[in-house]
């Protein structure tokens, strides 16, 4: 296609290489290498002057190293002379850090919307964002495609009965309605309390789960312990079966063993993070790539992005 170029970072080339193809554009050669003190060299490798560029990087674990390779390649593609710099990046690392609970703390969220937009990026792409709202950190156009729909379709096929859509803290309530009003299901919510950074406990369940298949819904799994403690919580309060959906298997420590050994009957993904491949089949993961390469072709051809967005 004329016009377009895809450039892949390191951080999910699987997930670039199924756009690339449902895209029908190959990836851009492109040099990402590391020199000894750890600093990123890239080079793309042919010439981008002119041309509508798609980097496809999410910024995920190694957080700092992914965004950091996201920032080189924005500059390396705008001093080359790129028309238009288009960001997918399916996640969004920093997005929790999104405002102040505390005297002297960042808003990094806010802090990497700038370094984004300084670096050159003249649009962004991201998938579930840890609130609606950081859309506003940023002064470019912002497509945020939300994952309920694909985990809603495959919840549907698997023609579950007696459903109950649960959110593990509060700030999930909006994502869980989504889900639920998706299924014609009810809602229920749990009341996370967090005593400190990467420990949560369960204060309430809100709703009613007993003898219901439990679909716990997250944007994301870090460490694992939300949504562990959901689980515990739902069965205790005497749900029969738990199916967890996430947008973003960030998965820290021992998030995977833990999910292994919970009750959960399964553990759904999107593919915005690259997942681990020795996985059992306890873990499902669900392709963003149709939604995106539908948007990368409809932002190129100057088209509507409203048919792909499901509110
Ligand atoms: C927090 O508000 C998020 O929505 C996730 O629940 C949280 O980031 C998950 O972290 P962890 O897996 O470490 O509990």
């Amino acid at each position: 296609m004329f016009g377009i170029q895809l450039i892949s970072g390191t951080s999910n080339k699987p997930l670039s290489e199924e756009i690339s193809s449902l895209v029908n554009v190959p990836l851009t050669s492109v040099i990402i290498k590391n020199f000894a003190d750890g600093e990123k060299y890239v080079r793309v490798e042919s010439t981008v002057r002119g041309e509508n560029i798609f980097i496809i990087q999410s910024v995920s674990p190694p957080v700092n190293d992914s965004l950091m390779e996201l920032l080189i390649l924005i500059d390396s593609v705008k001093r080359g002379g790129a028309s238009q710099i288009n960001v997918i990046a399916p996640y969004l690392g920093y997005s929790r850090q999104d405002r102040k609970s505390k005297s002297r703390e960042p808003i990094s969220a806010k802090l990497i919307a700038n370094m984004i937009t300084s670096a050159g990026a003249n649009r962004l792409l991201v998938y579930d964002l840890h609130a609606d709202q950081i859309q506003g950190f940023y002064d470019i156009p912002v497509d945020h495609f939300l994952g309920f729909s694909i985990f809603a379709k495959y919840l549907l096929d698997k023609k579950l009965k007696n459903i109950v859509v649960v959110s593990p803290d509060v700030g999930g309530v909006k994502r869980a309605n989504r889900l639920a009003d998706h299924m014609g299901a009810p809602i229920a919510i749990i009341d996370k309390i967090r005593s400190k950074h990467n420990q949560s406990d369960v204060a309430h369940l809100v709703g009613d789960v007993k003898g219901k298949t439990a679909v716990i819904i997250d944007d994301i799994i870090d460490t694992g312990g939300s949504i562990c403690n959901a689980v515990n919580e739902v069965k205790n309060k005497g749900a029969k079966k738990v199916i967890i959906c996430a947008s973003h298997a960030v998965l820290s420590g021992s998030a995977i063993t833990n999910l292994q050994q919970s009750v959960a009957k399964k553990i759904v993904f999107l593919n915005t993070i690259k997942l681990p491949s020795t996985l059992s089949n306890k873990f499902v993961s669900l392709t963003v790539a149709p939604v995106i390469s539908d948007a990368i072709l409809r932002i190129h051809q100057n088209k509507s992005l409203e048919p792909l967005f499901v509110n």
